[in-house]
């Protein structure tokens, strides 16, 4: 990547002169502050590829689902770090966002799709369903980067139960959450919790940590690997299988 070009504030539609992957206009990208530069944007959707590897064995044969992609930062990221995968899928409920995504990022190997689920902050008129617009067994790799910490507990639940369908038995999910020990089983926008102004509806559903991976047992995938704290606003990661016997 050639930083200064991409460090100009307030450009949009930049296109990186390596590989030539444009880059959503700033309005369009979610995660507010942190992905307003350009540079910060890119950096962050290949440190997710090198995350997807490490923690999920993604590789350039994986099937991809990127489950709340926004306006695909992390197909950004796959272009540039590996160029493509088998498959990338992005899905997301916001038209604008996959609108751009589909127009400038498809390819042979990167595709999107728009659903109309309801979601309080994101898509209040949509439908009250759970599914997950993949077959079931066929997802190596599913991400959801910042997805369950905008999300009630009986949706986390409905679409836990999805993940764990659509993904492969040797598939891996990475996801974050906003979990801690010894708080309240799920609360929307705790009061002076990391300090933050949380606005507006489900800024942050923080959840117990206890309670939330029994949740995601119940609904049939098991916990591989916990990180506490370190991803956007303190958000834990976790990399989880579909539970065995299912
Ligand atoms: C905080 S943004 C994160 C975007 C992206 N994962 C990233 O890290 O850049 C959360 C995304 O989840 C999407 N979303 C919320 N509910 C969804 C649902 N039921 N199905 C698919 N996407 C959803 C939102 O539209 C939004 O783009």
């Amino acid at each position: 990547m050639s930083g200064a070009t991409l460090r100009l504030p307030g450009m949009t539609d930049v296109v990186l002169p390596a590989t030539g992957v444009p880059l959503p206009p700033v309005p369009l990208r979610m995660g507010g502050a942190h992905f307003r530069e350009d540079a910060d944007f890119v950096a962050a959707a290949i440190r997710d590829v090198a995350l997807l590897q490490r923690h999920a064995g993604l590789t350039r044969e994986s099937r991809l689902l990127d489950w709340g992609c926004g306006a695909g930062r992390l197909a950004v990221g796959v272009h540039q770090a590996l160029g493509h995968v088998r498959d990338y899928h992005g899905v997301d409920v916001q038209p604008e966002l996959l609108e751009w995504a589909r127009e400038n990022l498809t390819d042979e190997h990167t595709r999107f799709t728009l659903v109309d689920q309801r979601n309080e902050r994101y898509n209040p008129e949509g439908e009250a369903a759970f599914a997950i617009p993949a077959d079931r067994g066929s997802v190596d790799v599913l991400y959801a980067y910042s997805v369950f910490s905008h999300m009630l507990e009986p949706d986390v639940r409905g679409y836990a139960g999805s993940i764990a369908e659509v993904l492969t038995p040797q598939g891996r999910a990475v996801m974050t959450a906003f979990v801690e020990n010894d708080v309240p089983d799920w609360e929307e926008n705790p009061s002076d919790y990391r300090k933050l102004p949380w606005k507006g509806r489900l800024h942050c559903v923080r959840f117990d940590r206890r309670f939330f991976e029994d949740l995601l047992w119940d609904a049939g995938l098991a916990v591989d690997e916990f990180v506490y704290g370190r991803e956007t606003d303190g958000q834990s990661l976790y990399s989880l299988r579909p539970r065995a016997g299912l």
